[in-house]
């Protein structure tokens, strides 16, 4: 009998499996540097959602992550596990001044007024604002950290020593690196970050003050096509360094944690919110991992709003790929087609959300399973991404950054296909450090 709830993972192009007992694993087997089209996703029992009242999610939906599952098959006991979570946090506490937290949830009213809404209907707002780093990006990171710190204690991990732990990595220069910056400073492990030529200073000294190891990528003679950070992040991984990344394709335990906000959401509108569930769900696509993990987390709680997956007409490589898979079969057919319909966007042009750049939507498989069901991608004009952002400042008190407030800009471009009773939810997921 399985010890946890997750099995393990498999393949959804080619349907290898990793079973959850395996430590270090963190790509689909048959993944190669010539052939990345892989895409491992979690196998898992079924089980009713429910959250205890814990502030930090981790513990509160303990049971339900691959984590736990991973811990528990290497024998590590519900009781050690629970501690290493609250260690972990604490040592997180320690550098942010905040551990993990259950962030807050609610009807939007100003907002809703603002956009027509009846009282019935209206927009729910997830502000994750106030998260460790200022954005959701910690919680995928949690899960890595938590793997690698599970692994090595118990004596399951290639190096024995802390001396010797190789390099954590990630490419990044935004909030993803911020959060990996604090998780890692929290655990005093060695943090390199792939970072382009022009990167934001403030962002740098941030990640120098946290003692991250900063690491240039301009373009060389010879380079392939795609962003030169991921090149040198993957010879990096390549070389040793554990993948401390927000790209499900490059670390499948980055899905785990990420789920536990769309927990959150299921759990919070559940309780606190009478009447008829969420109609639809508006979520900013850069990497796709986050879309991906609040649709995975939200359908674990029973009910699955329609998905509005929301990118910018400067970089939509998802809604191309959607439009391709449909002449092909859809969805259902997409895995097997991952040449046809998912390549880099050619010409990435400027956005003020620019967390949402990403020239490949590298985890658009399980975003286009979610977006099935009524759902769709939205593309957003520059109008409606600063006309989102300064609706949320006018009408909430989040201050969240136009990244943050992106998929706001899909619902108010697409506000007329909508009726005003619907009941929709958004996310302001990171926080503006310009203001
Ligand atoms: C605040 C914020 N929201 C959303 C996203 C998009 O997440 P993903 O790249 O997983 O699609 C990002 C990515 O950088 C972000 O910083
Ligand atoms: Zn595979």
């Amino acid at each position: 009998m399985p010890l946890g709830l997750v099995a393990g993972w498999s393949c959804a192009v080619c349907g290898a499996h990793v079973d959850v007992a395996e430590s270090m694993v963190w790509r689909c087997p048959n993944a190669t540097d010539s052939d990345r089209h892989h895409a491992l996703q979690m196998v898992q029992a079924i089980a009713p959602l429910r959250g205890g009242d814990d502030p930090n999610p981790f513990v509160a939906f303990q049971r339900y992550l691959a984590w736990d599952s991973f811990a528990a098959a290497n024998r590590m006991t519900e009781e050690a596990r629970t501690a290493m979570l609250r260690k972990l946090d604490s040592d997180i506490a320690s550098v942010a001044g905040i551990g993990m937290r259950t962030t807050p949830f609610a009807r939007a009213d100003e907002l809703s007024d603002a956009l027509g809404f009846t009282t019935d209907g209206g927009v729910w707002v997830k502000d994750e604002t106030g998260q460790v780093g200022g954005s959701h990006k910690a919680r995928h990171l949690v899960t890595i950290l938590l793997h690698v710190l599970t692994a090595e204690s118990l004596g399951v991990s290639p190096w024995t020593t802390v001396s010797e732990r190789p390099p954590l990595a990630i490419a990044s220069c935004g909030n993803a690196a911020f959060a990996a910056g604090v998780l890692a400073r929290a655990v005093d492990w060695p943090l390199r970050v792939f970072v382009p030529p022009h990167a934001d200073p403030a962002v740098l000294s941030g990640l120098r003050d946290l003692r991250a190891e900063i690491v240039e990528c301009p373009r060389r003679d010879g380079d392939p096509a795609g962003d030169p950070c991921m090149h040198r992040f993957r010879e990096a991984v390549a070389g040793g360094a554990i993948p401390f990344t927000v790209q499900g394709t490059e670390n499948a335990w980055c899905l785990d944690g990420g789920r536990t906000i769309g927990w959150e959401m299921a759990r919070q509108f559940e309780e606190s919110v009478v009447g008829p569930p969420l109609d639809r769900l508006y979520v900013q696509v850069g990497a796709g991992t986050f879309a991906a993990c609040v649709a995975a987390g939200i359908r674990m709680g029973g009910a699955m709003p329609k998905l509005h997956a929301v990118q910018t007409d400067s970089c939509a490589p998802l809604r191309r790929a959607w439009d391709n898979a449909a002449r092909l079969g859809g969805s259902a057919v997409a895995a097997s087609h991952w040449s046809e319909c998912m390549w880099p966007w050619e010409n990435v042009g400027d956005s003020a959300a620019d967390g949402i750049l990403d020239d490949e939507t590298y985890d658009w498989l399980p975003v286009m399973r979610a977006m099935d069901g009524g759902g769709s991608p939205i593309v957003v004009g520059e109008t409606h991404v600063d006309e989102a952002n300064k609706l949320a400042r006018k009408t909430t008190s989040v201050n969240a950054s136009h990244t943050g407030t992106a998929g706001l800009a899909g619902l108010m471009a697409t506000i007329d296909e909508i009726d005003p009773s619907e009941r929709v939810a958004v996310v302001f997921s990171g926080v503006s450090r310009s203001s």
